[in-house]
């Protein structure tokens, strides 16, 4: 039952909830027309306190296509947090107007400190360089979809795995699953954190290699997640700059991977997917915003208990 639930990072939900999610967004998917009324009268408020397009709209898309309302603010110099108000307070504030909270925060386990304060759902849209749940969702979806199946598969995961939260929250929900083999490609300085390696692949016995070439295992993928160089978490602007450009996924590199090898990305690119790999049937990564709105839609449904 996944009514009232707050959502702070994948292992919130076990794999059967996630099943069931990914079966309400199919449903949403082939008849949306039944549940363009399920929410009415129901408001969700976006606490967004970094930048993000895909992830606040599609959540505000969710929540208006089922019939519900949406508050909120995407610059936090526009609430009170400017003034110095504690999140825990903002949190208590806003849970009076609405029924569920989706928090975006450059701080790591600040949507839990919202949870934690209020007793309606909250939803961690990416924490700091920590979690990002309902992208793993949405990318789960979008491999089940395209791949069939979430085991027995060669995972590329390619880019910053050290500031990555999308890849964090993968790894994690991936370490679930059976014959999951990881290929970690990134530079020395953006290998995955210590406490990733050791208590979510060591600890539940993941098959992972830690690789600097990409071409070295391409040809082995069945999945090739890419990810941006983090330059917002950086501390240096040189080393971003020095970093930005270590992978660039082009059509020569493309001839590498197996046909049916699907590329996604969590967005936005910078650079490492070049724009002519976009025509590449393999390229998934704008569909996996389309089902980014689907899988919402059909967690929101899930937290609020709603029914058609
Ligand atoms: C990601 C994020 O915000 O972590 N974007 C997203 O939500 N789709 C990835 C990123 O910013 O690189």
């Amino acid at each position: 039952m996944l009514r009232g639930k707050s959502l702070l990072e994948p292992m919130d939900l076990t794999v059967e909830e996630m099943e069931e999610i990914f079966s309400i967004a199919d449903d949403i998917m082939s008849d949306p027309g039944k549940y363009i009324h399920c929410a009415d009268g129901r408001l969700m408020a976006t606490l967004f306190y970094e930048p993000s397009t895909r992830t606040r709209f599609s959540f505000e898309a969710a929540m208006h296509r089922l019939g519900g309302s949406v508050i909120g603010f995407s610059e936090p110099n526009s609430s009170s947090a400017s003034k110095g108000e504690s999140i825990s307070d903002t949190v208590r504030t806003v849970e009076c107007y609405s029924d569920i909270i989706v928090m975006r925060h450059p701080k790591e386990g600040a949507p839990r400190v919202a949870a934690e304060s209020c007793k309606i759902p909250v939803i961690n849209a990416g924490d700091g360089g920590h979690q990002h749940p309902t992208q793993t969702l949405t990318d789960l979806m979008t491999i089940k979809k395209y791949k069939n199946r979430l085991d027995n598969l060669t995972i590329g995961v390619c880019g910053d795995l050290m500031f990555g939260r999308t890849v964090h929250s993968l790894i994690k929900a991936m370490s679930r699953y059976k014959n999951i083999r990881l290929k970690l490609i990134s530079p020395k300085e953006l290998v995955i954190p210590d406490y990733v390696r050791k208590e979510v692949l060591v600890k539940n016995g993941v098959e992972f290699e830690e690789v600097r070439r990409m071409e070295e295992v391409l040809p082995q993928l069945d999945v090739l997640y890419m990810t941006r160089v983090q330059r917002e978490r950086f501390f240096n602007e040189d080393d971003y700059i020095r970093l930005k450009d270590t992978y660039i996924l082009d059509t020569d590199k493309m001839k590498l991977a197996k046909d049916d090898m699907i590329i996604m990305h969590p967005l936005p690119r910078v650079n490492e997917i070049a724009k002519e790999v976009d025509r590449d049937p393999r390229a998934h990564y704008f569909h996996q915003v389309k089902i980014g709105m689907y899988v919402r839609m059909g967690l929101i449904y899930s937290l609020l208990g709603l029914e058609v």
